[in-house]
């Protein structure tokens, strides 16, 4: 039990069934949520099957004397470590960004002190609609984390952007924030290593070969790996990213370094090769800057040689090999079948494959698959921030209870 708390705010739709399974899930963790019920949400939610869930009393009214005497809403909105608004209307997202306060829902979100997560769920017109996507963006430039909405079909009968995420993503999106870096949660005592970025390979001392790679990725599972409680190290080549909280950053140019830099940080219990590694690196550096010679036009020879796969000297390592060893698999087509050809290839234990075809390199989002030899996951498109969380929930779960992944 690790003794947290959460202020559930339930609004008025037809998912708020689902943050009733948020609630068991959660006490599982030895998370204990308190509840507001909002008029709306009371046409959907009972507070008997609210309170029965969270064993504890369900405050409904701005005005009630009792509750008033018990608690008023300012110590209400700040008796927990995380409020999360779940789910949350386009009507109570539109009141939080513009700081209305008419009941009690409204008045905790404005009087809190606390963290806020919001997870959104309404139909998609509504979700897509100007309106929501400026309370949205208001929301997240005060501080609001506000969780993307899943896409598939809608209660209303339409198809899109606007379902409630599944309780288990939002449990892992909640154990993410109650965390914080370091010490609590599920991966505490555990060791990461990943590589992000890309890396450089000199060809003299002022020009290099490299690639596209933003980092993004791979420093958004650092992250999520940290705030779960690992201890992470980052090897990363060159890129524009700051180390996130809670991780420590080993920064590397060439894949040599990468290497090198991997194997000083062994042992580890996860490795995860996101990084985008040079395939060649320049058979010799020059020592001084290579001189044209004036002949424009004239061919000019350079001479590669072969980097090392890292990912595969560590999936294949005899001594010392991490429990679990993940690959990336970035490709343009025939994704799941080069995906499984690269797992046994590298002696890894999961691929997340994705397919770079589109807008994915350096862009927000993502949509992977992650291939096991239990069998393949479809994961929906997120952003990279989800996949990285959704992956760190996986490693976790993969520890307590192995061979979890591709088994859906
Ligand atoms: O072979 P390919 O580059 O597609 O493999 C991608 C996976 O292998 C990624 O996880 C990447 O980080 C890793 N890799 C590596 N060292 C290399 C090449 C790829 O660790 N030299």
């Amino acid at each position: 039990m690790n003794g947290k708390r959460i202020l559930l705010i339930v609004g008025g739709g037809i998912a708020a069934y689902k943050s009733l399974e948020l609630i068991r899930l959660l006490a599982r963790d030895g998370i204990a949520a308190r509840v507001i019920l909002t008029k709306a949400g009371a046409e959907f939610v009972t507070p008997l099957s609210l309170g029965s869930l969270s064993g504890d009393k369900v405050y409904q009214e701005l005005f009630s004397l009792t509750d008033e005497a018990e608690m008023g809403h300012i110590e209400l909105s700040r008796s927990a470590d995380l409020v999360v608004v779940c789910p949350a209307t386009a009507d109570l997202i539109a009141k939080a960004a513009n700081g209305l306060a008419n009941d009690l829902a409204s008045t905790t979100l404005l009087a809190t002190d606390k963290r806020v997560l919001m997870v959104p769920a309404m139909n998609v017109r509504m979700w897509k609609h100007a309106a929501t996507k400026r309370n949205v963006a208001q929301l997240e430039a005060d501080g609001v984390t506000v969780m993307k909405p899943d896409v598939g079909p809608m209660a209303c009968g339409e198809f899109g952007a606007g379902r409630l995420p599944e309780p288990d993503r939002i449990a892992a999106q909640i154990h993410t924030m109650l965390a914080g870096p370091g010490g609590y949660g599920p991966l505490a005592g555990f060791r990461a290593v990943i590589t992000a970025g890309p890396t450089r390979e000199p060809l003299d001392p002022v020009r290099f070969i490299s690639n596209h790679s933003s980092g993004k990725q791979g420093y958004a599972i650092a992250e999520a790996l940290a705030r779960l409680g690992a201890d992470v190290r980052l090897v990363t080549g060159p890129t524009q990213l700051p180390i996130p909280d809670g991780v420590t950053g080993v920064k590397v140019e060439t894949a040599l370094e990468m290497q090198a830099a991997v194997k000083a940080n062994l042992p580890a219990d996860v490795f995860i090769g996101v990084a985008a590694v040079a395939d060649w690196r320049p058979a010799t550096r020059a020592p001084g800057k290579l001189k044209l010679k004036g002949a424009t036009e004239e061919k000019v020879a350079l001479q590669l040689v072969e980097n090392p796969d890292i990912l595969k000297s560590i999936g294949t390592r005899k001594k010392d090999r991490p429990r679990l060893v993940i690959g990336f698999a970035a490709e343009t087509s025939d994704v799941e079948k080069h995906a499984k050809a690269k797992l046994a290839r590298k002696g890894c234990d999961w691929v997340v494959a994705n397919d770079v075809s589109g807008d994915v390199m350096g862009g927000p989002d993502n949509e992977v698959l992650l291939v096991s030899k239990g069998g393949t996951e479809r994961w929906p498109r997120m952003s990279k921030a989800e996949v990285a969380l959704k992956l760190a929930e996986r490693v976790a779960q993969n520890f307590y209870e192995p061979e979890t992944a591709g088994a859906e």
